[in-house]
């Protein structure tokens, strides 16, 4: 017989109860903060026709992507790596009928064949906040909020987190002006977003090979100022929205995607230790490439992954147990008659709307079922013993070791009071 050892595929997690209850600690934030923000939830197939991601995400998600054909069929799909193409596909099927601006948001899984590291997996969550129909700054800087406000909620400041924000007109005429051709444009700014994730020597042999010159990415080291209409009524909208503290302009972001068209960026923790928190931009083309109307876009996405390593490093999230759902009442029986009263009593609570658990264990050593009520971290503990036979049973507030005899038929007041 063949010995298997099955392991969660690499680049995939098992998430058990205190992983899984710190990931919707972060969707809830994530989700809050988009409702506030007026952005109505939707959720698409989790995989798609391979050519919707083909034509426009551009080669760095291409070549990560998991495709497949069904047994015997000649239609190629893949797994979905980023959720944008779906969006602008829904937006072009709505057509003219969509109203706008329209503003969505989805917490999909994504799936890309990366190499796993630090912040990246082959399966993730991403947060989608998109804004429809708007080519205005004011839209830039509402998504940017969007995302501001859930780190904050989250815990984070300014001290920890920079939103990075460049403009490709800007990029694209930096590096002509400094000499690079048009033939060549699409490689410079290529090399240029994964400059930094590059050591330095490794990124001068990779433009040497493509017969670009270093100096011409010189100039994106310094803080550099530039006059541009766009970007100047985008500061403006920063201020308004108060937010300028945690963004700064820097021109060495470029985004890997395709299909991004004017204003990009990236939020990163501010040590620049960590791989990008979310990244977004404009993408104001889209729509009407997979055959919708024109229409102007705006949005970002935010994976799990790396936040959660930033929270956990700034001491902001935990292992995940301190938001498991705290049971309101454990109950423990403690006499064979006791017993019979455990599954109807547990019963009378839960309809009641308490998170009610109780003991399996077959031990009537009161203290060791008293420690399998703390080990649940129960609020309350409810012994259904001898007092029974009056009708009564005890009740022990776990926290404060307080203990009192009350009757069986006043636990729910006595919880809910
Ligand atoms: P992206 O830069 O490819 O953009 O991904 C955005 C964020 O998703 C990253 O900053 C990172 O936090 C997370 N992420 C990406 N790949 C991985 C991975 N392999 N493991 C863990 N986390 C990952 C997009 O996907 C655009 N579609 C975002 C967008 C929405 N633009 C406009 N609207």
């Amino acid at each position: 017989m063949v010995n298997h050892s099955f392991q969660s595929p690499k680049g995939t997690r098992d998430l058990f109860p205190p992983d899984l209850a710190a990931l919707h600690h972060i969707e809830s934030t994530w989700r809050t903060a988009s409702v506030n923000a007026g952005f109505d939830e939707i959720e698409g197939p989790n995989f798609e026709h391979l050519e919707l991601y083909t034509v426009k995400s551009g080669d760095s998600i291409v070549n990560e992507l998991f495709s497949f054909r069904r047994s015997g069929g000649d239609v190629d799909y893949a797994l979905r790596p980023e959720f944008t193409p779906t969006l602008a596909r829904m937006a072009a099927a709505k057509g003219r009928s969509l109203t706008l601006p329209t503003k969505w948001f989805a917490i999909p899984n994504h799936f890309r064949a990366e190499r796993p590291q630090r912040g990246r997996l082959r399966e993730f969550k991403q947060w989608n906040v998109d804004l429809l129909g708007v080519d205005k700054p004011s839209a830039d800087a509402e998504v940017i909020a969007t995302a501001i406000r859930a780190l904050d909620e989250l815990g984070l400041t300014h001290d920890d987190i920079v939103v990075r924000i460049s403009h490709r007109d800007v990029v694209v005429q930096m590096l002509q002006e400094s000499g690079v051709t048009p033939d060549k444009m699409q490689i410079a700014l290529t090399l240029l977003d994964k400059r930094e994730k590059m050591a330095p020597e490794v990124f001068v042999e990779k433009i040497t090979e493509h017969g670009l010159d270093a100096t011409c990415f010189d100039q994106f080291d310094a803080d550099t100022e530039v006059d541009h209409k766009e970007l100047a009524s985008l500061q403006k909208e920063l201020d308004a929205w108060g937010i300028s503290d945690w963004c700064k302009f820097d021109f060495t972001i470029v985004r890997g995607l395709a299909y991004y068209t004017g204003i990009v960026f990236e939020i990163h923790e501010r040590s620049g230790d960590e791989r990008a928190i979310a990244g977004g931009g404009r993408y104001d083309r889209l729509v009407e490439m997979f055959g919708g109307p024109s229409m102007p876009a705006v949005g970002f996405g935010m994976g799990d992954v790396v936040l959660s390593l930033v929270l956990k490093d700034k001491g902001l999230l935990g292992d995940g147990s301190e938001f498991l759902p705290r049971p309101d009442v454990f109950l423990i029986s403690a006499g064979n008659d006791a017993d019979s009263h455990m599954a109807s009593t547990v019963a009378t609570l839960r309809k009641a709307g308490l998170h009610a658990r109780m003991t399996y264990r077959a031990t009537r050593n009161v203290g060791k079922l008293l420690t399998e009520a703390a080990k649940a971290n129960a609020r309350h503990a409810v012994i259904l013993g001898e007092e029974l036979a009056n009708g009564n049973v005890v009740i022990k507030n776990m926290d404060s070791g307080e203990q009192e005899v009350i009757a069986v038929d006043d636990i729910v007041s006595h919880l809910t009071a």
